[in-house]
């Protein structure tokens, strides 16, 4: 089992936020229920808002029963008995003193690493990377960061952050977290390739007549307006978690799973990875009423929906077609991949039109099925098409994306994070389109709240012969 075999604290910076409450604090609960926390640590929550210990110690068990089951109140004391609270300005050097004080009286040892994780608004990374990078880091007890994305708004301004970054602190101890990433069914992409041969055979652009990556939410915005107005689906999705699926189904296999060669593949693949540039190749959506959620402004064009068709510019995926769609609002909260293979030659000389599929679901089950074409009996060469389904539920030393990561940070371990150099990639191929955006050279299309998406989705792929295989 794995477990955080180091001493830590984590300093929650923006500890009276959404991210804090939905994700951070579970899966702290997460580490201790399962027996995964070390002898000894300390969770201390830092944000402007006033708070004794006592208020923050309440919000936080309060915050873990409404998002965890059947919660054990005897650990959750446990836990919450290591959890204190400092309030500070995250543009005042004397608080982070303060913190740097704090810790020292709380802390039972100096043998710990200690993580901060920015668990706040990117217009505040500035103030807190200069806080932290003139007091916290300056101590002796070693220190790490956890970023979430979003890691920029474009190419520029990633770049600008990576420096920002990296004038203040060492490579080692920053960590881009993308939960897509600690999602066991994510990295499964990789490990089915890597362990079975019959997918790495398969899995290859001469082999395949398409790809398509779906992953459809069923809820809105929920009141996250301040963020995603002025976000949009393209790079709230696309630029992160579409790319890293595509990225880890599609790159070349490392030959072991550490952290350098897996980062090394995925940038190679990223790299090659190319948006053609025509309007006619992406489709814009924005389901029916999102400008009447407050904070939306009443012409706001943002795209909760996007589809785009993608390819990589590889010997082994040279034309073939990759279809990436997500949206908001939308009929299920619905991930997966779906290859499309291409039909054997003499297939179409027997009319027979259907093609074999590999289906893998990350969301909400996770599944791979094989659609095959198996004879019926008799003379006649008729085909049924048969499924042949197993379901791919994470067995052994199963947890949360969050708590997993955590746990990797707190091992060092970077494999399950992003690098800033296929950050940049992914811009790179995102910006122009979200230019083309910004410039209406793609129209907004409406569509229905508990759909598909816009019909021009269809469209799109329809164009080039194929269509999208709902399999929901
Ligand atoms: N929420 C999610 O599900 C989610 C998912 C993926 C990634 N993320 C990323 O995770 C980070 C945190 O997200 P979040 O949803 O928790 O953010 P949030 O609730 O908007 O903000 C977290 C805390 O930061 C402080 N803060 C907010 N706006 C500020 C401002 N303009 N200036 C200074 N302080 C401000 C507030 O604390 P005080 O006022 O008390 O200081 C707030 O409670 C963001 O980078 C976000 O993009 C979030």
């Amino acid at each position: 089992m794995i477990k955080a075999e180091k001493n830590f604290t984590m300093i929650i910076f923006g500890a009276s936020g959404s991210l804090a409450k939905l994700k951070i604090f579970p899966s702290l609960y997460e580490l201790i229920s399962e027996g995964r926390m070390p002898e000894e640590f300390k969770i201390v929550g830092y944000s402007r808002t006033e708070k004794t210990d006592e208020e923050f110690r309440a919000e936080f068990a309060e915050s873990v029963k409404h998002e965890v089951e059947n919660v054990d109140d005897k650990v959750l004391d446990e836990l919450v008995s290591n959890v204190f609270y400092h309030t500070g300005q995250y543009d005042n050097h004397d608080d982070y003193v303060g913190l740097c004080e704090r810790l020292k009286e709380i802390e039972e040892t100096e043998d710990r690493v200690r993580v901060g994780y920015f668990s706040v608004p990117p217009s505040v990374f500035d103030d807190i990377i200069k806080g932290v990078g003139e007091t916290l880091n300056k101590e002796d007890v070693e220190l790490r960061l956890i970023f979430e994305k979003p890691f920029g708004e474009n190419y520029v301004t990633s770049k600008e952050l990576k420096r920002k970054i990296f004038d203040q602190f060492e490579r080692n101890q920053v960590f881009l977290l993308d939960h897509y990433l600690g999602k066991e069914a994510v990295f499964n992409l990789l490990s089915l390739r890597y362990a079975n041969s019959i997918f790495s055979y398969l899995i290859q652009g001469k082999n395949i007549a398409n790809i398509q990556i779906t992953a459809m939410e069923s809820v809105d915005i929920e009141g996250r307006a301040g963020y995603f107005d002025n976000v949009g689906i393209l790079k709230d999705m696309v630029q992160s978690h579409l790319f890293q699926i595509l990225a880890f189904l599609t790159m070349y296999i490392p030959r072991s799973f550490e952290s350098k060669l897996v980062h090394q593949s995925k940038v190679h693949l990223l790299e090659n990875m190319y948006f053609e540039g025509s309007p006619e190749d992406i489709v814009r959506g924005q389901y029916e009423g999102y400008r009447g959620h407050d904070g939306v402004s009443e012409d706001s064009n943002t795209e909760t929906f996007v589809a785009l068709k993608m390819g990589i510019d590889s010997t082994n995926w040279h034309g073939v077609p990759i279809y990436l769609r997500t949206g908001k609002s939308l009929k299920q909260k619905w991930t997966s991949v779906v290859i499309e293979f291409a039909p054997h030659q003499y297939q179409k000389k027997l009319g027979e039109g259907r093609t074999n599929k590999l289906v893998m679901i990350l969301q909400p089950d996770e599944s791979v099925s094989f659609h095959l074409l198996t004879k019926q009996g008799g003379r006649e060469l008729q085909f049924d098409e048969e499924v042949t389904s197993k379901p791919i539920y994470c067995k052994g030393d199963c947890t949360s994306e969050h708590t997993r990561l955590l746990l990797e940070c707190i091992a060092g371990d970077h494999m399950l994070f992003l690098d800033f150099p296929e950050i940049y990639e992914a811009w790179k191929i995102i910006d122009p389109i979200g230019e083309m955006f910004e410039n209406d050279k793609v129209p907004l299309d409406m569509y229905e709240v508990g759909g598909v998406g816009p019909k021009s989705a269809d469209e799109l792929i329809e164009r080039d012969g194929f269509k999208w295989h709902n399999f929901f």
